[in-house]
């Protein structure tokens, strides 16, 4: 291990009470530029805003703060331009960018820092960083919603077995079943919006816990960042990490949506189940097995759950036993965001894509929906409309039918009347009307129901919503 200890390299940021640079091991285990400079851009919009905010005051000259706007908004272009070099000496980026500030400006650079603190100062950068996150997932939630806002349209009528227990239940159509995931996906975008709304407080200001004797006006920042006020408490603005902490749960909860749907395109996609057939563009071959086509993009995502919904348990974890205010555990909230963040994007575009892509084999559903007796229970239903049997007799009788027609080998519909009679003597030949699962399904009006008429309503309703 290098020995890096000599008095001339010790930090120039809070080097004053220090004799020595830090051991190269401190170094390795203290910096977070390798992650923070993610936030480069907020950390610049925020400093900004603050010198105005302190020149407005009359706590910096105009002229300091004049100098500091410029050198900011160079650091901000050389950054972008890939010229920036960032140090691990600096820590963070926010030391990254005051020292080059200094270098840039001169004194007036010192003069930033006054009345706040790198704990009130992170806690901006990375809320402005996970709003725009948040704004973000907002709108790749809609793409995905009207994705399969399209498909319900498209699939009305394409009937499908509908399971519970994956042991087929009742008809349902396709339509009906895409509208279950509009539902889904509508509830993570209305967890994201109250997420925004829940984070939308400024905490520059705060300064390191217990805010400042200088005359700021926390609520001009407030405003100049686009947030409705500020924080209340200075000690709760600089230990609180709620926001990312409610990031990662909404990012969680859509992640184990997108996951069953991947689990479910990996299903249908089998030659066994044959639903879909998934293009060419989401999915892939096999090197040895050239008849296999793989849904690699549906697993990765059911994949990816797992590391999002880590994410969230590894950053409730560091947060659970920290006393008020800051500490410097809090420092590792930043890479299980931007790591989750990162999957999320990755895995709605891909799902969107899949969704838009596949083609349905309605012809596979219709046969699939057939099969299984899917229609009992439209069979005992019959039984207490038109035959007046309590359910329970009619479900007892159905199991008769259904007995028989797996004794014989056919469908329920495939009975004959005299079979059918044979179990109840008030069946009619009007009984085979619902027993196509076309009539199942035209039949299940009810509100939320997947009668497409049923089902058109709802489409309606999302459309105008989305
Ligand atoms: N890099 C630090 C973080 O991400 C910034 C805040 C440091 N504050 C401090 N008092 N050491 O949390």
């Amino acid at each position: 291990m290098a020995d890096t200890k000599d008095a001339t390299s010790s930090n120039q940021m809070w080097g004053g009470r220090f004799a020595s640079g830090p051991d190269a091991i401190m170094e390795e285990i203290n910096a977070s530029i390798g992650f923070d400079k993610k936030l480069y851009a907020q950390d610049i919009r925020g400093s900004i805003a603050h010198a105005t905010m302190l020149a407005e005051k009359g706590i910096i000259s105009r002229e300091d703060k004049d100098k500091i706007v410029e050198g900011l908004n160079t650091i901000l272009s050389e950054i972008e331009s890939g010229k920036f070099e960032f140090s691990r000496k600096l820590e963070d980026i926010h030391m990254n960018i005051e020292a080059r500030l200094a270098t840039l400006i001169g004194p007036a650079a010192g003069r930033l820092h006054t009345a706040r603190s790198r704990n009130d100062q992170v806690a901006l950068d990375f809320r402005l960083w996970v709003k725009e996150e948040l704004a973000k997932t907002e709108v790749m939630l809609t793409a995905l919603i009207a994705a399969f806002l399209d498909r319900a349209e498209e699939h009305a009528e394409t009937v499908m077995p509908g399971f519970t227990h994956l042991q087929t239940a009742q008809p349902v159509t396709f339509g009906h079943h895409c509208m279950a995931y509009v539902e889904m996906f509508g509830r993570d975008r209305a967890r994201v919006r109250h997420a925004i709304d829940h984070l939308d407080e400024s905490p520059i200001g705060a300064a390191a816990l217990a805010g400042t004797g200088f005359p700021i006006d926390r609520h001009m920042t407030a405003k100049a960042l686009g947030f409705r006020e500020p924080t209340r408490n200075s000690i709760d603005t600089v230990s609180d990490r709620d926001f990312a902490l409610e990031f990662l749960s909404v990012a969680s909860i859509c992640a184990v949506h997108l996951s069953r749907l991947a689990e479910e395109i990996v299903i249908w996609s089998t030659p066994q189940f044959g639903f879909v057939r998934l293009s060419d563009a989401f999915s892939t071959g096999s090197s040895i097995m050239p008849q296999k086509k793989n849904p690699d993009a549906a697993e990765l995502v059911r994949a990816k759950t797992g590391r999002i919904n880590g994410s969230l348990v590894a950053l409730l974890t560091i947060m659970k036993g920290l006393p008020l205010a800051y500490s410097k555990d809090m420092q590792e909230d930043k890479e299980q965001v931007f790591d989750a963040a990162e999957n999320l994007e990755l895995a709605i575009a891909a799902m969107t894509g899949m969704m838009r892509d596949m083609t349905i084999r309605v012809d596979r559903m219709r046969a699939a929906a057939g099969s299984g007796y899917s229609t009992a229970t439209d069979l005992a239903d019959w039984l207490v409309r038109e035959a007046g049997l309590p359910f329970r007799d009619a479900h007892h009788a159905t199991g008769h039918a259904v007995a028989l027609a797996e004794k014989k080998g056919c469908e329920l519909a495939e009975l004959s009347l005299d079979d059918l009679q044979a179990i109840n003597p008030a069946i009619t030949e009007k009984v085979f009307d619902v027993l196509t699962v076309d009539a199942s399904v035209a039949s299940r009006q009810s509100f939320g129901g997947t009668a497409p008429s049923e089902v058109r309503k709802q489409i309606a309703y999302w459309r105008s919503r989305n």
